[in-house]
């Protein structure tokens, strides 16, 4: 290896990988377009995927008066080609993938401009993709219509029956698989979130149209993490595919995080869909930024609500309620109801959830610790039984003692004050929770 090469070896491994995209890029650009200013973006990995460069062709009209002309792979010495595969429907296509590409396209009065792409993953240990553009600035309008193309063909609306339809990641993300006898929470809370649901599906939708509104109802659940927020949502879903619903689930968790963008994919699913639909938004607050804000309520106020004529009911979550609060506060109509998903609030939830946690492994004796779990999430009882039985495991013992329960809640809550010590933490909820409560004029549900 001569010095020179083994110096830009080290340059490569010290830049980020998005750099040494952008870098590539910029440099054919400079060469092929000297005049032409550009800017760089992070784009959508789907204009990569095989799926979108075989149904989006060449002479599709794009906003900003432009129209896609054709595309052709590029050598990239940090992209090595590669292609996912998989079935649509009963053809084995390929999918997404690695890959670098110059889109040519035109404008009405004939100007041609390119825009020049790099899609790859991210690291040696990733499924995950990161893509990269050059675009001149003036065309992002284009652009951005362009690559909205290739993302409804990669991931289609709804068109056939189809129980969950998720947007932004996997179904591994979100799986509608739990009982609703597992959730242990007030019957009272369970009951009556179910019963909206019910009397919105068979009765409300009709009044709903009676009144000329598009049936869209909208419930959130509020709470600390790990109250059963999120368990309760596929709880939930379970129950509305049995009663033949699609649910339609929006996850921010993904590499995409959470933007208006794929509110608007879930409204064209929601509204696509020819069955009653169960739309599930977690984190709501988190879309509630910037210039997303607007938009988000106006989906709320109904002026950009998805028009199912069969009826939606959102079902949306959030740990700050205190960042929605403000904004439904002024006007009433925006969240028809809010739930808050409380921690354990007495011994008696405490031992059943608890029981339910420990399973063949409980006895009577380890009641004991049960005064400790309220005021806890599930969350903090289900680690609290599984270290427990992992401490059982260690000392090859079959029998989880009232000794091991002990210290297995011990040693979580002195993890978790070790580590409010350390990270100064946010207020503790449960005073948002009943800010929410007291604040709350129109006599949202607990
Ligand atoms: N009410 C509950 N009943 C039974 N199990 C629970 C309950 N709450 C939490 N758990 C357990 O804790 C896990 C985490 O809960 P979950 O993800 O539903 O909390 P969350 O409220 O959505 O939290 P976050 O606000 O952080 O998203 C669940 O998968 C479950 O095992
Ligand atoms: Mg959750």
């Amino acid at each position: 290896m001569t010095p020179a090469s083994s110096s830009n070896e080290s340059e490569a491994a010290s830049q980020l990988l998005y750099e040494r995209l952008v870098l590539w890029a910029k440099e054919y650009w400079e060469g092929h377009y000297p005049d032409q200013s550009f800017v760089p973006l992070w784009a959508t990995i789907e204009c990569a995927n095989r799926v979108a460069h075989h149904q989006v062709r060449p002479g599709r009209r794009l906003k900003g008066k432009s129209k896609f002309v054709g595309m052709e792979a590029m050598d990239c010495p940090v992209v090595v080609p590669i292609s996912d595969f998989g079935t649509r429907g009963n053809q084995m296509v390929l999918t997404s993938g690695a890959g670098a590409y110059l889109f040519h396209f035109r404008d009405d009065i004939g100007r041609e401009y390119d825009v020049v792409y790099a899609c790859t993953y991210l690291g040696d240990n990733s499924r995950d993709l990161i893509a990269i553009a050059l675009v001149p600035e003036e065309r992002l309008e284009s652009w951005a219509s362009f690559e909205l193309m290739c993302m409804r063909v990669v991931r289609p609306p709804i068109r056939r029956r189809r129980d969950v339809y998720i947007v932004g990641g996997s179904e591994t993300f979100f799986e509608p698989a739990v009982d609703w006898e597992d959730v242990i929470l007030p019957d009272a809370l369970k009951s009556t979130l179910l019963d909206d649901m019910e009397a919105f599906f068979t009765r409300g939708v009709g009044i709903y149209r009676e009144l000329k509104l598009p049936p869209f109802r909208k419930l959130l659940l509020a709470g600390i993490p790990g109250t059963g927020k999120t368990m309760l949502c596929a709880a939930m879903a379970k129950l509305a595919i049995d009663r033949k619903r699609v649910v339609v689930y929006v996850s921010g968790s993904d590499r995409d995080g959470a933007s208006f963008e794929k509110i608007q994919r879930a409204l064209m699913a929601v509204s696509a869909a020819k069955f009653p639909v169960l739309l599930i938004v977690e984190e709501l607050d988190a879309y509630l930024q910037g210039d997303d804000k607007a938009r988000i309520l106006n989906v709320l106020d109904g002026i950009e609500s998805p028009n199912n004529p069969r009826g939606a009911l959102l079902l949306a979550t959030t740990n700050y309620p205190e960042a929605i609060d403000e904004r439904i506060a002024k006007r009433p109509g925006r969240l028809d109801r809010i739930f808050i998903v409380p921690p354990i609030q007495d011994e008696v939830q405490a031992e059943k959830m608890l029981k339910h946690y420990m399973g063949d492994h409980w006895s009577q004796d380890h009641s004991t610790v049960v005064p400790y779990l309220v005021n806890q999430p599930g969350a903090f009882v289900r680690e609290v039984a599984l270290h427990a039985r992992m401490l059982a495991a260690h000392a090859h013992q079959t029998v989880v003692t009232p000794y091991m329960l002990n210290e297995s809640v011990t040693s979580l809550l002195r993890q978790i004050n070790s580590e409010s010590d350390f990270l100064k933490q946010r207020k503790p909820i449960s005073l948002s929770a009943a800010k929410v409560r007291d604040t709350n004029p129109f006599g949202w549900g607990t």
